[in-house]
C-alpha cells in the first residue's frame, strides 16, 4: 500500500468514454457503469466531433458510441477514431437493430454493437469482452507511445530455411482503398515465371479481398492454417492452399470478418506461417489491411521489402510520411521500403485536381518510388477482376498502360531481389554460398 502514484492509470481499470447526444442517457449509463468496480467513465461527449476530440486527447480503453447524433454521427466518428486513435476500441449502440447498421458499424471499425434499449448486463459483458480482445492492440500502441517502439518493429535477422530464396514482399498502406490488393495480386502473378515459386498471402483479415480478386474458392483459408500453426507441415500447406491458374499459390483470408479475431488475438500467427513456409517459395507477397497493429508489425519483421502504396494526394503523402517516420524511429532499414504510387492521373492542361508529382513524393518521403501506376477506368479494373485474372496475367492486355506499369514493377523487384549483392558474393566462389542462390533462377534474368 502507499507508494503507488495516484496519477498512474490503474492497469486493471477499464477507462471508458461515453458518447451520446441525450444528456439523460449519458447520465444514466454513466451511473450504471460506475457500479462496476473495474470500470471508470473518464469522460462523456454529446456529439461525434466532441467524442473524436476527447478520444484523441485521452485515448480511453473503450468508447461507447451512439449512432444518431447532430454535428457528426457515430459512424463517422468511429471511422475517424479507428484511424487516428487505434488504441481505443469502440462499441456502437443504436436503436436500429438491422443488419445494415450492424454491417456499417463494423465496417467503420466498431468492435461490437449494442441495441437499445440497453440491457446493462449485456453492456458490462460486451465492454469486458471487447477490452480483452483489444488487449494486444492496446499494448502495442502504448509501447509505441512509451518509446519502446524500436523493439517492436526492429527487423529480425533474415534466416531462410529451405530450398528457395524466400523473399517476403509486404504491400501496405495506412489508408484503405488505395490499391494494395490490386498491386499485391498483380505483383504476385507478375513475379511468376518458369521455375519460380510464388505464394500470395491475404493478411487483410477484416476485408480479405484476394480470393474475390482471383476468383478462388479454396478449401482452406488462413483461418484453418492458423489453427495449428505451430505444427504446420510445409508439404501439407502446399497442398491445401489454393492454386491460381497462373500456378501461384494463394493463402486466402478469412471468409468472414469475425474470423479475424482469432488471429488478432495471437498476433504472431501470420509471421509464424511466413517463417515456416517462405523457404519453399522464391517470393512470398503479402497483402495487408490498413491497420498498424501487432499482427502487421510481426509480418514486417519478416519483410525483405515493404511496398508502401499511396495515391498522389496530400493526405496520402502525410499518411505515408507518418508510417515511414515510425519505421525510422524503429530502426527499420530505409532501403527495405519503397513507394508505389497508384491512381496517378495523366497531366492535363487546366486539370483542377491537384495531384503531387512523383518526384516530389520521392524527395518528401526520402524513399525510392518504385512504381507509378496510372488511374484507369474503374470498370476495366473490375472487368479484369471479374475475369478472375489480375491484369498482369492476361497477355492480350499487355500494352494497356496500367498493365505495362505493373509488369515493370514486378520485373524491377525481381531483378533487384534476385541479384542481391550478397548472392553475387556467394556465387563468386565462396563455399558458404547463401541459400538464396539455390533456386537457380539467375539465368532467367537474361530474358
Ligand atoms: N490504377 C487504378 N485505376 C483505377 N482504379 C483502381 C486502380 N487501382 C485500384 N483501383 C480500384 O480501386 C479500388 C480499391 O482497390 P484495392 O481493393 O486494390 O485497394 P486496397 O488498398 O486493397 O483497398 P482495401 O483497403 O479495401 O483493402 C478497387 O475498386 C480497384 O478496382
Ligand atoms: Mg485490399
Amino acid at each position: 500500500m502507499g507508494g503507488k502514484k495516484s496519477s498512474q492509470p490503474d492497469k486493471n481499470i477499464i477507462s471508458i468514454l461515453l458518447v451520446d447526444d441525450i444528456p439523460e442517457n449519458r447520465e444514466n449509463i454513466k451511473k450504471l457503469l460506475g457500479f462496476e468496480q473495474d470500470f471508470k467513465v473518464i469522460g462523456t461527449a454529446g456529439t461525434g466531433r466532441e467524442g473524436v476530440e476527447f478520444a484523441k486527447q485521452h485515448k480511453p480503453d473503450i468508447i461507447i458510441m451512439d449512432i444518431n447524433m447532430p454535428d457528426m454521427d457515430g459512424l463517422q466518428a468511429t471511422e475517424i477514431i479507428t484511424r487516428q486513435v487505434p488504441r481505443s476500441a469502440i462499441i456502437i449502440m443504436s436503436v436500429q437493430n438491422d443488419s445494415d447498421y450492424y454491417r456499417r458499424a463494423m465496417g467503420a471499425g466498431a468492435k461490437d454493437f449494442l441495441t437499445k434499449p440497453i440491457n446493462m448486463d449485456e453492456m458490462y459483458n460486451t465492454v469486458r469482452n471487447v477490452y480483452k480482445k483489444h488487449e494486444s492492440v492496446r499494448r502495442f500502441h502504448d509501447e509505441l507511445e512509451s518509446g519502446k517502439l524500436a523493439d517492436i518493429l526492429r527487423p529480425q535477422k533474415e534466416e531462410v530455411e529451405g530450398e528457395r530464396a524466400g523473399h517476403v514482399i509486404v504491400v501496405y498502406s495506412p489508408v484503405g482503398g488505395v490499391g494494395k490488393t490490386t498491386v499485391a495480386t498483380s505483383l504476385a502473378s507478375g513475379l511468376m515465371k518458369e521455375d519460380v515459386k510464388v505464394l500470395l498471402i491475404d493478411a487483410d483479415l477484416q476485408f480479405a479481398d484476394v480470393g474475390t480478386f482471383l476468383n478462388l474458392t479454396p478449401q482452406s483459408t488462413i483461418t484453418e492454417v492458423a489453427e495449428d500453426v505451430n505444427d504446420l507441415d510445409t508439404e501439407l500447406f502446399e497442398n491445401i492452399v489454393a492454386t491460381h491458374d497462373s500456378g501461384m499459390k494463394v493463402l486466402t483470408g478469412p471468409t468472414r470478418p469475425e474470423f479475424a479475431d482469432a488471429i488478432w488475438e495471437r498476433p504472431e500467427t501470420i509471421s509464424t506461417i511466413i517463417q515456416k513456409v517462405r523457404g519453399s517459395y522464391d517470393f512470398v507477397v503479402v497483402d495487408t489491411g490498413s491497420r498498424l497493429d501487432p499482427t502487421l508489425s510481426n509480418i514486417l519483421q519478416e519483410a525483405t521489402r515493404v511496398l508502401l502504396v499511396g495515391t498522389p494526394t496530400l493526405v496520402s503523402a502525410k499518411n505515408m510520411r507518418f508510417v515511414l517516420d515510425l519505421f525510422d524511429q524503429a530502426g527499420f532499414p530505409p532501403e527495405k521500403t519503397a513507394i508505389v504510387l497508384n491512381k496517378v492521373m495523366e497531366e492535363r492542361k487546366g486539370a483542377k485536381t491537384p495531384t503531387i508529382p512523383p518526384e516530389k513524393f520521392q524527395s518528401y518521403l526520402k524513399r525510392n518510388v518504385l512504381g507509378i501506376l496510372p488511374l484507369i477506368d474503374e470498370r476495366l479494373v473490375l472487368a479484369a477482376i471479374n475475369r478472375g485474372v489480375p491484369f498482369i496475367g492476361s497477355d492480350r492486355d499487355v500494352n494497356k498502360p496500367l498493365i505495362k506499369q505493373l509488369h515493370g514493377l514486378a520485373d524491377t523487384l525481381f531483378t533487384e531481389l534476385m541479384t542481391d549483392p550478397e548472392d553475387e558474393k556467394g556465387a563468386a566462389g565462396d563455399d558458404t554460398t547463401k541459400k538464396k542462390t539455390k533456386s537457380g533462377i539467375a539465368g532467367l534474368l537474361g530474358r
